[in-house]
């Protein structure tokens, strides 16, 4: 077959890399080594074991029918990659402990069915990204960042046969003559592969993850995204049925957090979430989830965000979540925020609790209600109880670097309180963020209203001394 000779594009001279005096795999192959062979470090498998799996994997490959192998299932395929792997461990009286052996298979059924070293990361619901660039450099995406992984593929050939596995799952093919390719993973992730000579470096494959696993409040906590307090004080509001708006830039961890804040309404009650494109993951028994309808080609049937709020108040709702006001739904929005249907909860695209307001107040003139312009900001004040600023730092991180009350107006102008703030104070020499969270000192207006609903907050929560 092809593959072999477009393998051998890119290879240049990296063997030196490799520690001196360890046996060549051709060595250790005769001489199959005995366990255990995990003794100090867990994952990283000692050369001995690697250059074991690298035997078996050859072994295999020349073993398998390839005239079956591709009416298989995938479940019916690790079956049968195990048991060929099996019978070449006692053919060649190999003894593993029962982890080694386990691993060992795992490892060759990755390398024969799935991306090989980087098929580890597709089973991490925390990695978001996964980034090669030539075969000796991994890196992943977690928490929003970058790290460089001991992943990596023996070489810029083994590398190759993993792209080509996985663009030509999908019909393409990437050689010479097209050397950017992109395909998607069962899963739905995202594939870009650009190989050699385009790639000066070796081929890049650079994957975008899909459905990547939700982060929860202790993950924020963890992340110095939030102290501790503070989510106290969220998840007090949202129980007590304030109506919460997240502000953020692109990527700042604005769903994010309305998943989290979603979390915290109290299960009895009946949620209607109304999204663009569903991407929230509630876990309460009682949620009535709408998604909106782009027009068909012919340029109808579209169903908007406001048709869908208009209808969920229709349906009984105790809570209305919507995935990020946008457009005319601003107005329904507001009307049943006002109007009995407290506890909303939803995001806006802004820069500041500031900004979001006035956001807000361009979306209702955008609507072209014939309401004066103080009107809309005293529907806009009394419907809000507290905003949340998230931002995305420099350094990668998110933060919640606000929570405003909204207060009411003073004159013509909405009226907004800070209860927590994020100072930051510059950044460390590694381009770390630094800085504190602290109260400002303020009361919440609201707080008789946490305590009607049975919140309880710690003691001295809002004092900054
Ligand atoms: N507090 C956080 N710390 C680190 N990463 C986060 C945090 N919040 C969200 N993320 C990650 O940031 C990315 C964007 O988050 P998302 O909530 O979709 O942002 P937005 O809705 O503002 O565009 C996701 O990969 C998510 O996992
Ligand atoms: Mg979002």
């Amino acid at each position: 077959m092809g593959l072999r000779e477009r393998m051998k594009i890119g290879k240049k001279g990296r063997e030196e890399s490799e520690a001196p005096g360890q046996p060549s795999s051709q060595e250790t192959a005769q001489s199959p080594p005995k366990s255990p062979l995990f003794a100090a470090r867990k994952d990283e498998p000692r050369d001995e074991l690697r250059d074991l799996k690298e035997h078996l994997h050859r072994q295999l490959v020349e073993r398998i029918d390839y005239s079956v192998w591709e009416s298989l299932e995938a479940g019916d395929l690790r079956d049968q990659v195990t048991r060929v792997v099996e019978a070449l461990l006692v053919e060649q009286g190999v003894q593993l402990t029962e982890f080694d052996r386990r691993k060992l298979i795992e490892e060759i059924r990755n390398e024969t069915l799935g991306l090989g070293p980087i098929e580890q990361f597709l089973h991490d619901p925390m990695v978001a990204d996964i980034l090669v660039n030539g075969h000796g450099q991994v890196y992943i995406e977690r928490y929003g960042k970058l790290e460089l992984t001991n992943a990596r593929f023996r070489d810029d050939s083994h590398l190759m046969q993993v792209i080509d596995r996985i663009v030509s799952r999908v019909g393409r093919r990437v050689d010479e003559s097209s050397p950017m390719v992109d395909a998607r993973l069962p899963d739905g992730s995202r594939v870009n592969a650009i190989i050699p000579p385009l790639a000066i470096d070796g081929p890049v494959l650079s994957i975008r993850r899909f459905g990547v696993r939700q982060l929860f409040m202790n993950d924020l906590i963890r992340l110095n995204s939030i102290t501790a307090e503070m989510a106290e004080f969220i998840r007090g509001a949202v129980k007590a049925k304030l109506n919460v708006l997240i502000s953020g830039g692109t990527g700042s961890g604005k769903t994010t957090l309305l998943n989290i804040l979603s979390g915290y309404i109290p299960p009895e009650e009946r949620i209607v979430t109304i999204e663009d494109a569903a991407e929230l993951q509630l876990q309460q028994p009682h949620v009535v989830r709408l998604e909106t309808r782009p027009p068909n080609i012919e340029g109808s049937g579209e169903v908007t965000q406001r048709d869908l709020v208009r209808n969920a108040l229709r349906m009984r709702p105790d809570r209305i979540v919507v995935g990020e006001v946008r457009g005319d739904e601003v107005m329904d929005m507001f009307q049943a925020m006002n109007t009995g249907h407290e506890g909303s909860l939803t995001t806006i695209h802004a820069n500041s609790p500031r900004d979001a307001l006035a956001r807000l107040e361009t979306l209702m003139l955008l609507t072209g209600y014939s309401l004066p312009e103080k009107g809309m900001r005293e529907m806009m004040s009394s419907a809000l109880d507290l905003v949340v600023q998230v931002s995305r730092m420099s350094d990668g991180t998110r933060k919640i670097v606000s929570l405003s009350e909204v207060t009411g107006m003073e004159g013509e102008v909405v009226s907004t309180q800070e209860i927590f703030v994020f100072e930051r104070t510059g950044v460390s020499e590694s381009g770390e963020v630094l800085g504190r969270f602290r109260p400002t000192g303020v009361s919440p207006g609201f707080l008789n209203r946490l305590v009607l609903a049975g919140v309880n907050l710690p003691q001295g929560i809002f004092s900054s001394l």
